[in-house]
């Protein structure tokens, strides 16, 4: 393990704001994690683990810790049985090319899940979600560093407290476990209808009636290109919101004021409300904010773009802005997605 001092933290997140952390190293496999805990230990500093900074910000203080680099390689595909596969993934591998690869092998599960920025072992954490698909639904074990415990543990779905965008990795254990590989299960049949409207409304346009993986993950991607900035060029974390959910009687509330609210049924109890559509109304359609030098992207408002904020101050406030503006129309409150790191 090689360990840097004082590393600028922009170039480790994608909205590329943030101050420095004071130690850095990659990490190749699950053995290194104890000298890097130890490493710690004599230095006497926190520990936090990232992937490739997709879903995260740095605050502008920075981190006075070491920062871990999750570069885990690992990919095996294992026959369960006729139906179905185990797939265990080094937490390090970049997630879209996970998906291609499950592709051509011809399995099923993660395809809608194709053109995610960001790492294997990041997708539990906030589990990743896209057209009705979610990690949580497909992943088996996964195994991780207890910092607690000093120890590798594993885990099964249903310890990791699943729920939309959200996992005990981002709240009560948000420091303790480096996650270190995911097994999924993977069905070997195609992927079975009905899907999204939106990849649903691609099929038909395509002319496209077999619904194979491949199909899927195509259908997908052209979806996701055409309305999603490419994190490589355009500095983003994808939805900076999650989908608010709010009880029935308050969404009758705001549909006599407001007829054409967008929402999902979730359950009997609660709708899930389309966070675009409430930050275009509450006027940030095509936003560009010369004050903070933020933007919202013109075809998915949810998603957050830094022209030329150089600050995580900034990068907050005009978040502060689209959520004030929406809670005063409203009356509903937006929750931020990305991670504020630590
Ligand atoms: N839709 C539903 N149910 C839902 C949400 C969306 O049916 O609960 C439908 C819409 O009708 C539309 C399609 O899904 O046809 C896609 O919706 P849109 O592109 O407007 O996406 P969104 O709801 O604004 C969410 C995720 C995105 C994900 C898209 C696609 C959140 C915070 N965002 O956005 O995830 O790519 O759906 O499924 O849940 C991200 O987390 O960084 C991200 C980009």
């Amino acid at each position: 393990m090689y360990v840097l001092e004082n590393v600028p933290l922009p170039a480790y997140s994608t909205m590329r704001v943030g101050g420095n952390a004071r130690y850095l190293a990659d990490i190749a496999n699950a053995h290194e994690i104890s000298d890097a805990v130890a490493f710690a230990e004599e230095k006497q500093v926190p520990i936090l683990m990232i992937g490739s900074g997709s879903n995260v910000i740095w605050r502008d203080e920075g981190f006075e810790g070491l920062v871990l680099v999750n570069k885990i390689p690992g990919f095996d595909i294992s026959s369960f049985d006729d139906s179905a596969s185990y797939v265990t993934i080094g937490a390090g591998e970049d997630w879209d090319s996970v998906v291609e690869r499950t592709v051509s092998a011809g399995l099923s599960g993660i395809e809608q899940l194709s053109l995610i920025p960001g790492t294997a072992g990041a997708t539990p954490v906030q589990n990743v979600g896209a057209y009705g698909q979610e990690i949580s639904n497909v992943l088996m074990t996964l195994q991780a560093y207890d910092l607690h415990e000093k120890t590798l543990v594993t885990m099964t779905a249903s310890d990791c407290e699943f729920g939309y965008r959200t996992s005990r990795f981002k709240t009560s254990d948000r420091d303790r476990f480096l996650i270190t590989s995911i097994s999924l299960i993977l069905s070997k049949r195609p992927p079975i209808p009905p899907f999204y409207h939106a990849v649903d409304q691609y099929l038909k346009k395509n002319d496209i009636s077999e619904h194979s993986a491949t199909n899927i993950r195509k259908a997908v991607i052209d979806i996701r290109k055409s309305k999603l900035p490419d994190p490589a060029s355009v500095n983003n974390a994808g939805s900076f919101f999650k989908n608010p959910y709010i009880v029935r009687s308050k969404l009758t509330q705001l549909r006599a004021d407001y007829p054409d609210i967008a929402y999902w049924d979730v359950d009997e109890y609660n709708v899930k409300l389309s966070a675009a559509w409430l930050i275009e109304q509450a006027g940030f359609k095509s936003a560009q904010d010369d004050e903070t030098g933020m933007a919202t992207w013109p075809t998915q408002p949810l998603v957050l773009v830094n022209q030329h904020a150089k600050t995580t101050a900034q990068v907050l406030a005009f978040r502060d802005k689209i959520a004030g503006a929406v809670q005063e129309k409203f009356s509903v409150e937006l929750e931020q997605e990305p991670e504020l790191l630590p």
